[in-house]
């Protein structure tokens, strides 16, 4: 079900502040639901009801000054900027992001904030999404154990989240607008699935729904989306709110499940009249209302514990996280031995790149936090190097203006060094919220000055900065390593060096392919759409999903980075866990560092479905693992899968199915390095389908009570039975065709291609397949 009913299908809860809500007056009900200004709820001073502020989020606070506008980003109260999304995702590790939203919330508890505007958690569709930075995959697995992190920790400290933009926000090109056509199977597997993890899993205190429409249907007033889906079936206990303008109709909003209109645009005197011309039913805006007294609730004891001003240890102590987090973020896509620099040689270190002393560590947009602190590269490697041993030209300018002077004085310093550090990068306009890329090379002049190092030194290390993937494929072969460091926030710079000089062991993986081509991205042809529209047409074939299964070759694959160790894994082997109901494994395989040093890996499984009656992807990330090992030493790990990793979602039933037959698991270090695998054979999720005249034979025949009703039906029918066996034959032979045939027929049509069935036969099969489908 994906276009959007006229209203929700599923009944209103009862109030949980019947009492406080049965004293509100229409007004004041109204004026609960509509926000005060950009950032404020409106209270209710008579009725005791405060007005609390919320803020962005999601990678550190953007707490405005004074109450300006939305679009006044520069000027917040300093904060610490984490790494955000596109490198804390890549760490693969929970709980580093655990502890950075515990780690804002407090900073969120000290400037009296109850919701923090985050995490984002939209699926990345296309590489040139310009707000990629601040999502955290193309694997919907991912993003969802991510989100639940984050949301995990800052409520951890009572501070409120707010899970956005819910949901297919793919694009900023006519994002306030546009309508993300997606089927359903598609937006259930790849779409929903984050989302609907963090929801079940973490409650979050707010779900922030999308500007755009979806199937036509704008995301603020969708009353399948809001309702039906997200609280029906998910049972989301919290407050819708809107993204900032996303509301077009305040009365079909609420009564779609919208609980809290951001910024107000006078929603409130239009829900006032459309109560009192019976076009709203009150009792929808009193749920709505009695939503936000609970988000009041939900946040009160971390506002009234009125936290003080963090001071200046605790500020250092968050940088000190962000440095720890940012080291385990980026991700070592090439090495071939130059790293890690030893600390105390004597090797002469160009560095070359502007990203260098002006690091470019977060993206443009709503998230744009000011840091408490920035570390640059530069100083932190001559920190560990000492000055004597680095030299630095910028080699290019940041604003793009191209000075050959810049570019002659940094192939100077390559010429002269023995090992070049040249940080490269997208210029901060490049990418931001608001636009899409266009392209997904880094700038020509950048480029330029590469091919110039790299003919004048052969040990070039790449340094990048970027918000979403940038294509390698052109310059990478001359380089002696590359190191993805994403944006990593105002501690990056130091954290880089650490991982340079390997003070630090590189540990990130990709959680997004970094295809050789744009043209090779599976949203090629569909992205960003236009007239309005934008049809995912690609399907559930996103990101490695569609690269793995048609074989397109890629320059770097999901899952991959390098570390400075080797690991070897050993056999893995499945084991049922009837305990978390059927179909449910638990995945074992052992990890052994054989290298020189400690490091980390990420063990990932993949499942296979061998023999599919839909077009599934060729595997899909369903579990992974982070684990730390010394040298020598081995780590057993188990993966947990549950039916769901086994499932798709079928349209015929429009449900999630598990079907019989047999499943590949598959372990290892990326999307295309598995190490080990294991098959495991389902007996099906026993749930029975829809069948009915229009069903095929072949689909009567495979499910098993269908197959029972229809052979016992026709065993009596002579010719009819003929015609079934002929169905049920394996298909080869020289009848196989006949055979195929046969399946493909809706029983309803047998009635018109021949005279061996009749009408009330079959209906009398359909009878009997419900009443035994009513009491399995
Ligand atoms: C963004 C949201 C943000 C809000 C408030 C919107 O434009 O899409 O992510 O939380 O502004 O700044």
């Amino acid at each position: 079900m994906t276009s959007a009913p006229d209203r929700p299908t599923v009944p209103a809860p009862p109030l949980a502040h019947p009492d406080v809500i049965g004293r509100l007056t229409l007004e004041q009900k109204a004026s609960l639901v509509s926000g005060a200004d950009f950032w404020h709820t409106q209270g209710v001073p008579d009725a005791g009801i405060p007005s609390v502020m919320v803020t962005d989020g999601p990678h550190g606070l953007r707490k405005q000054a004074d109450q300006a506008d939305a679009v006044g980003l520069g000027g917040s109260n300093p904060a610490t900027c984490f790494p955000p999304a596109v490198a804390l995702a890549s760490s693969w590790d929970p709980d580093a992001v655990r502890r950075v939203g515990a780690a804002i919330a407090d900073e969120a508890r000290a400037e009296q904030i109850a919701v923090v505007l985050g995490p984002g958690i939209n699926i990345k569709r296309s590489p040139l999404c310009g707000r990629n930075f601040e999502y955290a995959s193309e694997d919907p697995f991912v993003a969802g154990v991510f989100g639940a992190a984050m949301v995990e920790g800052i409520q951890s400290r009572g501070v409120g989240s707010s899970l956005k933009h819910f949901a297919a926000n793919n694009q900023e090109t006519d994002r306030l607008r546009v309508s993300a056509d997606v089927d359903e199977r598609t937006l259930r597997e790849i779409y929903l699935p984050a989302f609907e993890h963090v929801v079940t899993t973490q409650q979050p205190t707010t779900v922030m729904c999308s500007y755009n429409k979806i199937n036509g249907t704008y995301s603020s007033q969708n009353p399948w989306l809001l309702t039906d889906l997200l609280r029906g079936e998910w049972g989301f206990g919290g407050l819708v709110v809107s993204d900032w303008g996303a509301v077009s109709d305040p009365v079909a909003a609420v009564a779609a499940g919208l609980d809290l209109e951001m910024p107000p645009s006078g929603g409130e005197t239009v829900i006032v009249a459309a109560v009192q011309d019976g076009r709203l039913d009150e009792a929808v805006l009193d749920v709505a209302a009695d939503r936000l007294l609970t988000l009041l609730d939900r946040t009160h004891d971390a506002l009234a514990a009125q936290d003080p001003a963090l001071d200046d240890e605790a500020y250092a102590r968050h940088h000190d996280l962000a440095r720890e987090v940012a080291a385990s973020c980026a991700v070592l896509l090439e090495n071939d031995g130059t790293l890690p620099l030893d600390p105390s040689g004597s090797a002469r270190i160009g560095v070359v790149g502007a990203f260098a002393s002006e690091p470019r560590y977060q993206g443009a947009g709503s998230s744009q936090v000011v840091p408490t602190r920035l570390d640059d590269a530069l100083t932190a490697i001559r920190a560990v190097a000492g000055d004597d041993r680095v030299a630095y030209a910028p080699g290019f300018r940041l604003d793009g203006t191209v000075d050959g002077a810049f570019a002659d004085e940094a192939v100077a310093v390559a010429r002269d060094a023995d090992v070049v550090l040249a940080f490269l990068g997208l210029p901060g306009a490049a990418e931001s919220e608001g636009y899409d890329r266009t392209t997904m090379s880094l700038p020509d002049d950048q480029l330029a000055l590469l091919e110039q190092l790299v003919g004048v030194n052969d040990k070039v290390v790449v340094i990048l900065s970027n918000g979403s993937a940038v294509t390698v494929t052109e310059w990478r072969d001359g380089t002696a390593a590359i190191l993805e460091g994403w944006l990593l926030g105002q501690a990056g710079g130091s954290a880089t060096a650490d991982l340079l000089f390997g003070l630090a062991s590189p540990s990130g993986r990709l959680t997004e392919t970094i295809p050789h081509h744009l043209e090779d991205t599976p949203s090629y042809l569909g992205f960003p759409g236009g007239d309005g529209h934008v049809l995912y047409g690609e399907g559930v074939h996103v990101g490695y999903r569609y690269y793995d299964t048609l074989h397109v070759p890629v320059a770097y694959p999901f899952g991959h980075g390098l570390t400075y160790t080797t690991f070897a894994y050993g056999e893995p082997t499945a084991t049922p866990a009837p305990d978390r109901g059927p179909n449910a494994w638990d995945v074992h395989v052992t990890v052994t560092n054989t290298g020189e040093r400690a490091g980390s890996e990420v063990v990932q499984v993949y499942v296979h479905d061998v023999a599919a009656r839909v077009p599934r992807p060729a595997h899909e990330l369903r579990g992974f693992s982070k684990v730390s090992v010394e040298p020598g030493a081995s780590a057993d790990v188990v993966i947990s899968l549950d039916a769901r990793a086994f499932a798709f979602w079928s349209l015929r039933d429009h449900r999630w199915e598990v079907e019989a037959g047999e499943f590949v698991i598959e372990v290892g270090a990326s999307s295309h390095d598995v190490r080990g695998r294991v098959s495991v054979t389902s007996d099906g999720d026993g749930a029975p389908h829809h069948l009915d005249a229009t069903s095929t034979i072949g689909e009567w025949l495979t499910d098993p009570v269908g197959a029972q009703v229809l052979g016992a039906a026709l065993a009596a029918a002579g010719d009819a039975a003929g015609m079934l066996a002929s169905a049920a034959e394996p298909a080869s032979g020289p009848d196989a065709g006949w055979g195929e045939m046969v399946r493909q027929m809706p029983i309803g049509k047998v009635v018109s291609f021949t005279d061996m069935v009749t009408r009330d036969q079959v209906d009398q099969v359909v009878a009997a397949y419900d009443a035994a489908s009513r009491v399995r």
